[in-house]
């Protein structure tokens, strides 16, 4: 595909992270993780980067946090194959760091791209990350999550905490972020089951 064409299917978007060296990140990563799952789904879920195992494999969230976010999908019935799976970044941070504004920013017309390919009608975010940058906002994903934000067109924005958190904060009690949740994600079903 000529290069000053706009990519015009996922796999195509996919190809062209796989050949990117727009940032340094192209030196230090082992696979571009582009993203995977259904293209023509209404949910989204965005992630922030790939880590080491999602490196290695070229799959998003297949790591730990991955295995539990798959949990988490499971436990409302909905399949990680029925909705799109992808990062802000497409290549890994070298030792998981934060990814910085320019690698975003730089990174940023894969992700647009497969949002107006996929056109979905809800956009998980996960984390503060992609919930802070998408909805230009410097709240914390604590006080946002849980909450229906209208985006671009009909697109709606619903941030839940990231899996890597509910790693590092395994308390159930009632408030607790696994707590919340799990009250998140049965909003969400609702919601899909509703569209
Ligand atoms: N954390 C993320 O944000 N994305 C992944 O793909 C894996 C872990
Ligand atoms: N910080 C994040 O980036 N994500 C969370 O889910 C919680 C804290």
């Amino acid at each position: 595909m000529p290069k000053n064409l706009n990519p015009l299917t996922i796999e195509e978007v996919a190809e062209e992270c796989k050949n990117c060296k727009k940032c340094p990140l192209y030196l230090s990563r082992t696979r571009v993780v582009p993203g995977e799952g259904n293209a023509k789904s209404k949910v989204m879920f965005i992630g922030e980067a790939p880590g080491e195992e999602e490196d290695l494999k070229g799959k998003p969230f297949v790591g730990k946090a991955g295995q539990l976010l798959t949990k988490i999908l499971q436990s409302v019935d909905i399949k990680r194959e029925d909705i799109f799976i992808t990062n802000m970044l497409k290549c890994r941070p070298p030792a998981n760091r934060n990814p910085s504004k320019s690698e975003i920013e730089t990174c940023l017309p894969y992700l647009e791209t497969q949002i107006a390919l996929i056109n979905p009608k809800i956009i998980v975010t996960l984390g503060n990350v992609p919930t802070q940058y998408l909805l230009e906002t410097t709240q914390g994903i604590t006080k946002i999550r849980g909450q229906w934000f209208d985006w671009i067109g009909e697109i709606k924005i619903f941030p839940m905490f990231h899996p890597s958190y509910l790693l590092r904060n395994e308390a159930t009690y009632p408030g607790s972020p696994k707590d919340l949740t799990w009250k998140d994600i049965i909003t969400l079903k609702k919601a899909i089951d509703e569209l």
